[in-house]
């Protein structure tokens, strides 16, 4: 690494944690605030739960629909950011004796994954209160995440920028005039949004930090390796999907046919598979960072797999 880049990471790492001091946030004095969720609101906006895919149902149960997978929401959050933090504190090792303002910042980062994971499961209990019982996350974080830790850190970061990349789209989503959608989870995608840009920073300078020291065929490898995560993780979308449609046809209050359970589970899919895997392949700055550190075969790899993914 050149001098200037050295210098100018030092930078980065050093604006991240001026920023992670800045927007510090308290869970319940600035997000929760002593407010429940109001069952009249949609928790999730039409863009990310893609109400419209969901055809035959009235607005009363697309309403539900973007509840559901509200609680979906926290708990795939409380899931992800299991081994995102985890990853966070093992890399920190390579800065133990070195860069302090480095360290510091992924000090910071894995005290903020504990908050959010604190407050998903917060916000999953809440939404509990208001919601018919029955609802099932089967999914044991921990579990999770040995399994993802089992691949490269190279593998790992690519989806963890991913995946902090897309609250940002997700953030921008929630912020679209709409007045059916509940306050309280707006302010869950804008808290998260705040903390989750130095994330973002951080993995992204990780990331290409790891990649220096890789070999072109150990990184051909890792390419592979992340591929089988976004199929693990979509092996967890589909579970869920699968488990958010029948509590929906048990909740919804009236008998729901076998054929429109089917399109209703596909619908739930096709929205999971928008928010946890193609909004983050296709925002742009993940795909600027990618592209600088693979060959443009391992590109057409990647895109052929997410293409299998609709
Ligand atoms: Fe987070
Ligand atoms: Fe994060």
């Amino acid at each position: 690494m050149t001098a200037i880049a050295t210098v100018s990471n030092n930078q980065r790492y050093a604006h991240s944690v001026a920023a992670s001091k800045r927007v510090r946030w308290d869970i319940e004095k600035d997000v929760i605030r002593g407010r429940r969720f109001d069952p009249t609101r949609k928790f999730l906006p039409d863009g990310l739960s893609l109400a419209g895919e969901f055809t035959i149902l009235s607005p009363d149960e697309k309403r539900f629909v973007s509840q559901i997978q509200g609680r979906t929401y926290a708990n795939i959050f409380g899931l992800v950011e299991r081994f995102i933090n985890a990853k966070v504190l093992e890399l920190s090792h390579d800065h133990w004796f070195g860069d302090q303002v480095a360290l510091e910042a992924l000090v910071r980062f894995s005290d903020e994954e504990l908050k959010h994971q604190a407050l998903f499961r917060r916000i999953d209990a809440m939404i509990g209160d208001v919601l018919p019982p029955g609802y099932r996350f089967d999914l044991d974080a921990n579990a999770v995440a040995h399994a993802v830790l089992g691949k490269s850190t190279w593998a790992v970061l690519a989806l963890t920028l991913d995946i902090e990349l897309f609250t940002q789209s997700h953030y921008s989503q929630s912020i679209a005039p709409d007045p059916e959608l509940s306050e309280l989870f707006k302010d869950v995608f804008l808290y998260h949004w705040k903390e989750e840009s130095q994330h973002a920073i951080l993995d992204e300078l990780e990331w290409v930090r790891i990649d220096a020291e890789v070999g072109a065929a150990a990184r051909d490898r890792a390419v592979d390796e992340f591929l089988e995560l976004v199929a693990a993780v979509d092996r967890i979308l589909q579970a869920q999907a699968r488990a958010d449609a029948a509590y929906f046809a048990a909740a919804c209050g009236r008998a729901v046919p076998e054929g429109e359970a089917r399109a209703i589970e596909a619908a739930f899919l096709r929205a999971y598979r928008w928010q946890y895997i193609h909004s983050g392949a296709r925002h742009p700055h993940f795909g600027k960072v990618l592209t600088s550190l693979i060959t443009g075969r391992q590109g057409e790899r990647i895109q052929a797999a997410l293409a299998t993914l609709q």
